[in-house]
């Protein structure tokens, strides 16, 4: 079983939703589908496809204008959120301190975490890859309950980009190792940037890589099921 989970970011109308998670219905597959949603989009999810939420308060309740809290999520049977995408890093200033509260803050509330992890072009182009993934993994991370992994490395993202399968794994490998050395090597790690219907197969299948993070290609069904399909 593999993770395959659709990060919407800002788009998509009920209709849209409708439209996805109806397809969805009647596709037959071992993996675990996951869509996360807007907030707009949470409410009311007839279609039987989990969802999730694209970020999560790390406060309970309260003079927080604007934010969803934990409880608010659970009262929709919302059971998965994303965590510090590099999107909030980037324009909503996330540091690892912040992730690691909301993270909290869903584990709290019965919500899986999917934390996000990634290093820059320039960080990559420094050779610092693994130290960066590294200290973002152990920074970002709560003390204790579930959670998953994903790699996104931001020049991948919404690039048509991706690494090299050997450069998945062994980002995926350096993540495994962290985690072992936490003793939470059993932790899901999923990579996503840039995932389309012609990499996710290669991509679910390498070492270490326990599912896919999909933005653009999860929006649609003609996009997103032969990825589901493929992914075996
Ligand atoms: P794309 O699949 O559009 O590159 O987006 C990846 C992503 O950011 C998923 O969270």
């Amino acid at each position: 079983m593999k993770f395959i989970i659709g990060n919407w970011k800002m788009n998509g109308t009920t209709s849209d939703k409708e439209l996805l998670l109806k397809s969805l219905k009647n596709v037959h597959t071992d993996n675990k589908v996951i869509i996360c949603l807007p907030f707009t989009l949470l409410c009311g999810n007839d279609f039987g496809t989990t969802i999730g939420a694209q970020d999560i308060s790390e406060h309970s309740n309260g003079a927080y204008t604007g934010d969803i809290s934990g409880q608010m999520l659970t009262d929709l049977d919302v059971k998965y959120v994303l965590v510090g995408h590099s999107e909030r890093r980037l324009y909503h200033n996330e540091t690892n301190q912040i992730v690691k509260a909301k993270a909290t803050a869903a584990i709290k509330n019965n919500i899986i975490p999917i934390i996000c992890v990634g290093e820059t072009a320039d960080e990559k182009n420094a050779g610092r890859t693994m130290s960066v993934v590294k200290k973002m993994v152990l920074e970002s991370v709560p003390n204790s309950g579930a959670y998953i992994i994903a790699y996104e490395p931001r020049w991948a993202i919404g690039a048509n980009i991706t690494p090299t399968p050997d450069e998945i794994t062994a980002v995926h490998e350096t993540i495994f190792k962290t985690l072992r050395g936490i003793k939470k090597e059993n932790t899901p790690i999923i990579y996503g940037g840039s995932v389309d219907a012609k990499n996710a197969a290669v991509i679910a299948n390498l070492d270490h890589v326990d599912g896919l993070l999909i933005g653009r290609a999860s929006l649609k069904s003609d996009t997103l099921l032969p990825i589901i399909k493929s992914v075996k």
